[in-house]
């Protein structure tokens, strides 16, 4: 099981956080996931970034997630990371 905590801080949100979160709920749902991957919220963790929204995954956070590479972050990283935590 893995947390998968998107930034709720004023400047991810206005730089698209709830759309995340939306796209996030979807792919788990669709998925199967919902007991392998707990979405929550995070504080501000200082990474503002000029694009995109942060979005912690384990313990490593990740900056510039967008609608647009939304895709590629499920799949290169929080898919990833889940197979790594099944693992153990
Ligand atoms: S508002 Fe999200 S990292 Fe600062």
């Amino acid at each position: 099981m893995i947390f998968v905590e998107v930034c709720v801080g004023s400047s991810c949100h206005l730089k698209g956080a709830p759309d995340i979160v939306e796209l996030l709920q979807k792919s788990i749902a669709e998925g199967g996931l919902e007991n392998e991957i707990v979405l929550t919220g995070s504080f501000c963790t200082g990474r503002c970034n000029r694009v995109g929204v942060t979005v912690t995954v384990g313990d490593e956070v990740h900056t510039g997630v967008t609608k647009e590479n939304y895709r590629e972050f499920w799949e290169g990283t929080v898919l990833p990371a889940l197979r790594a935590s099944q693992e153990g």
